[in-house]
């Protein structure tokens, strides 16, 4: 039995910050922004909006989008690194407010890649026949952890929310292969201190360079087949430089790719769920399209897969 998506949704907040209101505030400019990172704007939550109000949000949007209510839910996985509270764990909040009495619920952390590492843990439940409907939603308030003095960070993060649903779908449809990572060696170059995110932007930018554009082929050759038969590439949205390396390896033309780092900015886990959510809806992914998403982050950590749509 293949696990493949059922339905995806997702949910930005409505403020929307642009490289012109970040030049009021820190020595930058609108022209390296974007030249260095490609984005334009990012959405900003207000206060009074947590993560998981936006979790919530995201969810409700996959669960219609897959037709199915709460109560079909046995899992619920949030990949967030911006929680509410260290606990009780997101994934129980929105397992409250969904009225989801079936689910069990546990939060994750892998920083940018969370949403992968959610994504193949649910495979393995679906797959071994354990759960039907699981829910996987990637979600951050940045906001709350972005110094917004330090201009090396704070232009590049943003708010948001993306979920997806996963169960059991038709042989040959659903996740055909994936590669999950880790080194903790590379810890030291992404990570909270204190209240705020640190950042060494050169080495990560290295590691990323390097891992999204090898983990994007290895998924597509373990299923036998050649980089260029991918229809649609979704990386994870930190900066379109590093997106770009992934693009030009698989060898596929820049339609094929999402890129919705110019609107948000880097969402951390919520970037590859909106991304998708939003190519599903737009109709750029298409049935039967060979679907690559492929994630990296702190920890450091990475994560890909290889979908039949
Ligand atoms: N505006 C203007 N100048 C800036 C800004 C800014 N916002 N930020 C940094 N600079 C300056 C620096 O002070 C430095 O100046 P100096 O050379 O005089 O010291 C210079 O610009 C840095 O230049 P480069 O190192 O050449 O910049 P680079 O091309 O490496 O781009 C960037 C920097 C965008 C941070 C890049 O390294 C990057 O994207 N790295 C990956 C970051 C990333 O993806 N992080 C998130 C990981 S996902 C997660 O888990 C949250």
């Amino acid at each position: 039995m293949n696990a493949g998506v059922l339905g995806t949704g997702h949910y930005v907040p409505d403020k929307v910050v642009t490289n012109a209101d970040l030049e009021k505030i820190v020595d930058t400019s609108d022209e390296w922004i974007r030249t260095r990172t490609g984005i334009e704007e990012r959405r900003i939550a207000e206060d009074d909006m947590d993560t998981s109000d936006m979790a919530y949000l995201a969810a409700v949007r996959a669960l219609e989008d897959a037709n199915l209510t709460a109560q079909d839910l046995d899992l619920i996985l949030v990949a967030t690194v911006t929680p509410d509270t260290p606990f009780p764990s997101v994934s129980c909040m929105i397992q409250e407010r969904l009225g989801a009495k079936q689910a069990a619920a546990m939060d994750l952390s892998a920083a940018c890649s969370g949403f992968m590492y959610g994504m193949i843990t649910a495979q393995q439940f679906i797959e071994n026949g354990a759960y039907k409907h699981i829910l996987i939603i990637g979600v951050e308030k940045l906001s709350k952890i972005t110094d917004w003095s330090d201009r090396n960070t704070c232009v590049l993060f943003g708010d948001g929310a993306g979920a997806a649903i996963l169960g059991p779908v038709k042989e040959g449809k659903g996740i055909l292969s994936f590669e999950l990572g880790a080194d903790g060696g590379g810890g030291s170059h992404l990570y909270q201190e204190k209240d705020y995110i640190s950042m060494n932007g050169r080495e990560v930018f290295k590691f990323a360079v390097r891992q999204m554009p090898e983990s994007s082929v290895n998924v597509v050759e373990k299923i036998g087949l050649n980089k260029e038969d991918v229809d649609y590439l979704i990386p994870h949205q930190a900066n379109i430089r590093i997106m770009e390396a992934a693009r030009e390896r698989l060898g596929i033309s820049e339609e094929k790719m999402a890129t919705s780092v110019r609107r948000y900015g880097n969402t951390s886990a919520a970037s590859i769920p909106i991304a998708l959510s939003e190519g599903a809806k737009s109709g750029k992914i298409k049935e039967n399209d060979l679907v690559v998403l492929v994630g990296f982050g702190g920890g450091l950590t990475w994560g890909a897969v290889a979908l039949r749509w």
